[in-house]
């Protein structure tokens, strides 16, 4: 018997969909996976995959096996295994200066899962949610996802533009909207790899107190500084309550774990725990990483630091090199990217086929905004190419722009 004679209709399936689903992209925008393989990959923040630890993580999987292999492969604690909170408080303590206890913390499949959790227990449809822009793609489509209204702070080479913010704060206060979010990523801001200052953090713990509303801190590159003085985290200098502060462990210990965190006050996180209904995280995942993380993870974050700072230079060298005048790119101290502007012609959205074709990918500027600007900026990643791609990928991309230019100026 033929299945497709059975087949859901289009208009009935639609019918039955959530307003959520139906608003959302019929299928991802982006499928992160697959091709990354065949080509110079600049475009997603994968971790370096030769780097990730798997030969100590099979030793840490065989060591649990052996000694709790009965309660790894149990269902766990909606807020995560006991055993890895204690391994990432102290973890927290001693890298971040973030003093938490375990009924501040709960444990998601990545800081993706902390962020839609928080999504999930604080917006309806239509509120609003201040963001950096540009930010992370990942967040645009969660925003997106939950019908947030969307409002924009730029960023800066000091990070969040704190003055943008209070003006926006007080245009919406005029107007009768309480903001329920302000979403910051404080360190190697995804897309521009640049840190909010810690003068522009004090502001932005002033003004979400002021004007009676979240933050969302997240850091998921925390770990990966080569550069410059670690600056405190906005959580750790929020004495109110009001900020929440996301980690993961993917862009360390691996982004297959799928492993995050968020730290915030016991009532969020008791409110979080009750909507996660999920037998517990990666409980196998969480007791294997409980096993790696002390052993391992300061000598790895070591290692790491200095492929990441090679690979950076490498790509600041090589933008030196073949960029047309006119461009501009950012210079991080960690992390994985770097964010270019090239002259107001570019449209780099449509210049992404020519360099595919010619076997190089980068992430195009609008997908990191929610309303699409950014036409002419693209984010690199240096964290996933090799040592050796890094300066042909950018050669590539630099012959492409100065083409577009030669050819918007014979238009
Ligand atoms: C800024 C930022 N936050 C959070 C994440 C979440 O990643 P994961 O869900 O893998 O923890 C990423 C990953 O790219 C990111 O760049």
């Amino acid at each position: 018997m033929g299945r497709a004679s059975h087949a859901l209709a289009p208009e009935t399936l639609q019918a039955l969909l959530s307003d959520r689903a139906r608003a959302a992209p019929a299928k991802p925008i982006l499928d992160s996976s697959n091709d990354v393989v065949n080509r110079i990959s600049f475009v997603y923040g994968f971790p370096d995959g030769d780097s990730l630890p798997a030969a100590e993580v099979a030793e840490a999987t065989a060591r649990v096996m052996a000694t709790d292999g009965r309660w790894a492969l149990q269902y766990g604690s909606n807020a995560g295994h006991a055993g890895l909170i204690d391994v990432l408080l102290k973890k927290l303590k001693r890298d971040q200066g973030i003093d938490a206890k375990p009924e501040n913390i709960i444990i998601t499949a990545g800081g993706s899962q902390a962020l839609a959790l928080l999504l999930d227990a604080f917006i309806n449809w239509g509120d609003t949610i201040i963001s950096e822009m540009p930010t992370w793609l990942g967040a645009v489509q969660a925003f997106n996802n939950v019908g947030a209204s969307v409002v924009a702070v730029p960023v800066d080479d000091e990070g969040t533009d704190t003055e943008s913010l209070e003006r926006e704060l007080k245009r919406l206060r005029r107007q009768g909207v309480q903001p329920k979010l302000i979403y910051v990523i404080s360190n190697f801001q995804n897309p521009r790899g640049i840190s909010t200052t810690l003068d522009r953090r004090r502001q932005i713990v002033a003004l979400a107190r002021e004007h009676g509303t979240l933050v969302l801190e997240d850091d998921a590159y925390f770990d990966l500084r080569y550069g410059g003085e670690t600056i405190p985290s906005i959580y750790s200098l929020d004495q109110s309550g009001s900020t929440m502060y996301m980690g993961t462990l993917s862009k360390t210990m691996g982004a297959g774990m799928r492993l995050g965190w968020l730290v915030a006050t016991p009532a969020i996180i008791h409110r979080l725990a009750s909507l996660k209904v999920d037998g517990g995280t990666n409980v196998f995942g969480a007791h294997v990483a409980a096993d790696w993380l002390p052993r391992r993870l300061p000598e790895h974050v070591g290692k790491l630091r200095q492929i990441y700072q090679r690979r950076r230079d490498l790509m600041l060298a090589a933008l030196e090199q073949h960029m047309p005048p006119g461009t501009s790119w950012t210079r991080p101290e960690g992390g994985f990217f770097i964010w270019v502007t090239l002259p107001e012609a570019i449209d780099t959205t449509r210049m992404l086929a020519q360099a595919r074709e010619r076997g190089v990918d980068y992430l195009p500027g609008s997908t990191c905004f929610a309303d699409g600007s950014g036409q002419n900026q693209l984010r690199l990643a240096y964290s996933y190419a090799t040592d050796d791609q890094i300066e042909p990928g950018i050669r590539i991309i630099g012959e492409i722009v100065r083409g577009e230019l030669l050819e918007a100026g014979r238009r």
